[in-house]
């Protein structure tokens, strides 16, 4: 399956397709030289099977880690571009998560003011979330994603093959973003992650997961307005990421985030959703902390904060809060 991403000449293609890996030289042009991107937790086969498909090929295995999506990481790779003669003409390709995703993004974007990017996710989350939108970036301190750019990538490849060495808990964070999405935009989705085998299903699960995104992208690429739902959940969902619970990952805090945003009806049919998932509905959190943290979001200007509200699953509602109003809600 192709999805098309329209948005003018930055328009490009996301082909969906197992086994499509190896078919990637035909959908890609290879014939240059190529920077590939992974990190040292993705299985080493999928980078060297793109490798192999390239006329010049260079691989750099960075480390895994939010830890590692850092200014440092990024002037690796560029200083490897200039050590083996990259110029404008040439590319990047991450293989690889969110993360690497979006670090590879950035050097794509910024290495001689700009060079192809093709992005091929291999975690859930970027294969329904991260991997298009153009949202490119890496941290700085504390800060997510506070130094980057909008640049959208020639083409995406998606392999759910690559899912299968994916850990369950990793797979149950990109599930987090598939029903987040589902809840403000897809009640069909919503469903059939609800009623069906989720494994069984999870080509339909990313395909349609895409296509709210490409709706979502295609009218705000740069998040103006309406690319704001997809932080449904996230505000509550990042103060409880802040609060360093460390052994919470972001889709759980997520899932966490996203139910204090619920109607009780709605709610009713997303606690047993987020358990046959495996994440988590119930976790005791510092309230005070977490609070104190909704007031620093970046996202907060300085007397209200936007909600993101599900009353019917399919369906939102946007409100501004006051931080006493979002901390009542905790
Ligand atoms: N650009 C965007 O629009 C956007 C949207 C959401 C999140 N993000 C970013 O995405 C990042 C998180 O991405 P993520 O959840 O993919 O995490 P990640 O990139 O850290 O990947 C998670 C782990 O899975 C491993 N892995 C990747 N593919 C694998 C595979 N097929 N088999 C086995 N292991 C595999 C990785 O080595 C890593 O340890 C964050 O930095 C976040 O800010 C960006």
């Amino acid at each position: 399956m192709t999805i098309r991403i329209n948005l003018d000449d930055r328009s490009y293609d996301i082909a969906i397709e197992r086994g499509i890996l190896t078919r990637a030289g035909k959908l890609l042009n290879l014939n240059r030289s190529v920077l590939i991107v992974t990190d040292d937790g993705v299985p080493a086969e999928y980078a060297e099977c793109i490798a192999e498909q390239c006329l010049n090929p260079v691989v750099v295995i960075i480390k895994q880690g939010e830890e590692n999506k850092t200014i440092s990481t990024y002037e690796q790779l560029c200083r490897t571009m200039l050590d083996f003669n990259f110029n404008r003409h040439d590319c990047v390709v991450a293989v690889g998560g969110g993360i690497v995703g979006d670090i590879s993004g950035f050097v794509a974007a910024s290495f001689m003011r700009g060079v192809d990017f093709y992005n091929i996710p291999t975690t859930l989350l970027s294969q329904v979330d991260s991997s298009i939108g153009g949202k490119v970036a890496v941290n700085l301190d504390t800060y997510k994603n506070i130094i980057g750019a909008f640049y959208q990538p020639k083409k995406v490849i998606i392999d759910p093959e690559v899912l299968k060495t994916l850990p369950e808990r990793q797979f149950a964070n990109g599930m987090a973003e598939a029903v987040k999405m589902s809840l403000t935009s897809d009640a069909e989705l919503f469903e059939i992650i609800e009623k069906s085998d989720i494994e069984q299903n999870i080509d339909v699960i990313i395909e349609k997961s895409l296509l709210i995104k490409k709706n979502v992208v295609e009218n705000d690429e740069r998040e103006q307005g309406i690319r704001k739902i997809l932080n449904f959940g996230h505000t509550i969902g990042h103060a409880i990421e802040s609060a360093e619970y460390k052994n919470l990952y972001h889709g759980e805090c997520v899932a966490l985030g996203m139910l204090p945003m619920c109607s009780d009806s709605v709610k009713n049919r997303l606690i047993p959703v987020l358990k046959k998932i495996g994440l988590p509905v119930i976790y005791d959190f510092d309230k005070a902390v977490v609070a104190e943290n909704l007031a620093h979001d970046k996202k907060s200007s300085s007397k209200s904060i936007t909600g993101i509200f599900v009353e019917e699953i399919g369906s939102y509602k946007i409100e501004e809060l006051t931080i006493n109003e979002f901390k009542e809600l905790l």
